[in-house]
C-alpha cells in the first residue's frame, strides 16, 4: 500500500456520520469522471492514461533520453505550469532538490521560460558559456509568451553554436500532435516532437512525454513510476468508498469547506517535497479555483516554516487546514554525535537519528496545530521514489477530478489563465489587440 491516509486529528471537526452522509456525493462524482459525463470530460485521458499509454513513443522517449544524456553537460527544459512544475517535482522527490550538484553520471537539468525575468535568464546563459547543451521544449498549445520567449533565446543560441543542423538534433519538442506555432517549427526543421495527448490538460500531463523526457534524462526509474501511477489507478478506480483513500480525501476537503476551511495547507517535512507541493498547488488552484468557489492550495515545509508561517498556523484566522505528507521510510539518515562538554545541552539526543527528531517535530506539530483548531488529514506514503511519485500523482488526480465535481465546478478548464495574458498581449502591442491596449494604458496611466 503506497498511501494511507489517517484521520485521527480531523475527527474533532469532522465526524464519522458526516464522511458516511458524503458518500453518495462522492460515488457520483467518481461516477461522472470514470462515464465522461462531466463537465470537461474531454480532458480526462489521464485517468486511463497508465494503461492506454503511447509504449511506442514511451521507447522513443527513452532512446531519445540515452541521446542527451550521451551529447550534453546542461539539459534546458523550457517550459511553464503544467509543462514545467511536474518534471521538476519528480526530480527532485526522486533525486534531490541538489540534483545539479550530485556527483552523477547524467547532465545538469535547469528549468527556462517559467518566468520573464531577466536575471534567471541570464544566468541560465552565463552557467551554459563553454557547456555542450540540448533543449526540450514542451508547450501543449505551442503558443504561451514564457516559454516561446525562452525557446527563441535558447534557439539562436544553439544556432550560434553547432549551426541549424546539429542545433535542431539537439532540440526535442514536446507539443500537440498537430497544431500549433512549436509542431509547425519542430516538422519544418526535423526536429524529434512528443505528443501532449488531446484530451489531457497541462497539470495532468506529468506521466506523458511532457514529464517523462526529463524524468529519463535525469536517470529516475520510469517504469517503476508508470507502476506506481498503474498501481494508484487500479486501486482508486476500483476501491469501494471505505477502502479509498482519494475518495475520503476528495471527501475530507469538501466538509472541510463546507464547514468554512477554506485555505488547505500542505506540510511536509522534506524539503525534496517542496516542489511537489508547487505541483500539487497548481493542480487543486487551476482545477477548484473558478466561478467564486474553491479551496485556496498553500503549502509549508517544516520545520523550516514553523519558523514564519507556523505562528499563523497555530493562532490566526480559523479558516484553515493542513495536510501532512508523511514518509514511513527515510532514504537516508544521519545520526547525532556524542559532545563530551554538552555545552548545547543536547547530549540527550545522542543515537538519535534525524528522522527519529524529525518525526518527533511532526507529532509535536500536529498535536499543537490540532489543540490551536487546526484539522490535519495525514497522508503516509511508504517512501520517497518512483514508484511512490507515479502513485502520489495519480492519487492526487484522481482526488482532484472527484473532488472538483463534488464542489460542482469543471475540474478540467482554467479560463481565468487568459485575463492576465490578453492584458499582456495588448500592453506589449500584439497585432490584432491594438484598441484594447490604448484602454488599458489609459487606465495604467490615469
Ligand atoms: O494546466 C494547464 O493547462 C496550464 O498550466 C498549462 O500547462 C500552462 O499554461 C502552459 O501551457 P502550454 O503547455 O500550452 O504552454
Amino acid at each position: 500500500m503506497a498511501v494511507k491516509l489517517k484521520n485521527e486529528y480531523c475527527k474533532n471537526f469532522v465526524s464519522d456520520s458526516e464522511l458516511k452522509q458524503i458518500e453518495a456525493e462522492a460515488e457520483e462524482a467518481r461516477k461522472t469522471l470514470e462515464e465522461g459525463t462531466g463537465a470537461g470530460s474531454s480532458f480526462t485521458g489521464w485517468v486511463r492514461l497508465p494503461y492506454d499509454y503511447d509504449k511506442e513513443e514511451y521507447k522513443r522517449i527513452k532512446a531519445a533520453a540515452e541521446k542527451i544524456k550521451k551529447s550534453c553537460d546542461v539539459f534546458i527544459v523550457i517550459g511553464i505550469g503544467g509543462s514545467y512544475l511536474g518534471a521538476r517535482a519528480a526530480i527532485e522527490f526522486c533525486t534531490s532538490p541538489l540534483y545539479n550538484t550530485l556527483k552523477k553520471d547524467t547532465p545538469d537539468i535547469y528549468f527556462a521560460g517559467n518566468s520573464i525575468s531577466p536575471s534567471a535568464m541570464a544566468e541560465l546563459l552565463q552557467i551554459c558559456e563553454g557547456k555542450d547543451i540540448c533543449l526540450n521544449v514542451i508547450s501543449k498549445s505551442g503558443t504561451t509568451t514564457e516559454p516561446a520567449i525562452a525557446f527563441r533565446i535558447f534557439r539562436e543560441l544553439l544556432i550560434k553554436k553547432y549551426g541549424k543542423k546539429e542545433a535542431n538534433e539537439r532540440t526535442f519538442v514536446t507539443t500537440d500532435k498537430a497544431r500549433g506555432a512549436l509542431k509547425k517549427l519542430a516538422d519544418a526543421e526535423g526536429c524529434e516532437t512528443f505528443v501532449v495527448p488531446d484530451d489531457i490538460g497541462g497539470r495532468y500531463s506529468v506521466l506523458t512525454a511532457v514529464g517523462l523526457l526529463p524524468i529519463c534524462v535525469a536517470g529516475i526509474d520510469s517504469d517503476a513510476m508508470l507502476k506506481g501511477a498503474f498501481d494508484a489507478a487500479e486501486k482508486f478506480r476500483k476501491a469501494p468508498f471505505e477502502d479509498n483513500d482519494a475518495m475520503k480525501y476528495a471527501s475530507y476537503r469538501n466538509l472541510l469547506y463546507r464547514d468554512g476551511k477554506t485555505t488547505e495547507i500542505m506540510a511536509c517535512y522534506d524539503a525534496g517535497y517542496a516542489m511537489m507541493n508547487e505541483w500539487w498547488k497548481q493542480l487543486y488552484g487551476e482545477s477548484e479555483g473558478k466561478d467564486n468557489k474553491g479551496i485556496f492550495p498553500a503549502s509549508v515545509i517544516f520545520s523550516t516554516d514553523l519558523h514564519s508561517l507556523g505562528q499563523y498556523i497555530q493562532q490566526g484566522l480559523r479558516n484553515i487546514f493542513e495536510t501532512v505528507i508523511r514518509f514511513n521510510e527515510p532514504n537516508v539518515d544521519v545520526k547525532i554525535p556524542y559532545d563530551e562538554d554538552n555545552a548545547d545541552g543536547l547530549n540527550f539526543l545522542y543515537g538519535k537519528t534525524l528522522y527519529e527528531v524529525n518525526a518527533n517535530a511532526e507529532a509535536a506539530t500536529i498535536l499543537a496545530h490540532n489543540d490551536g483548531g487546526v484539522p490535519n488529514i495525514i497522508l503516509e506514503f511508504d517512501k520517497k521514489d518512483a514508484y511512490n511519485f507515479g502513485y502520489a500523482v495519480y492519487f492526487f488526480e484522481y482526488a482532484c477530478g472527484v473532488s472538483g465535481y463534488m464542489l460542482g465546478v469543471n475540474p478540467f478548464d482554467q479560463p481565468g489563465v487568459e485575463a492576465y495574458k490578453k492584458n499582456m498581449y495588448a500592453l506589449l502591442g500584439k497585432p490584432g489587440f491594438e484598441e484594447m491596449g490604448i484602454e488599458l494604458k489609459k487606465r495604467i496611466n490615469g
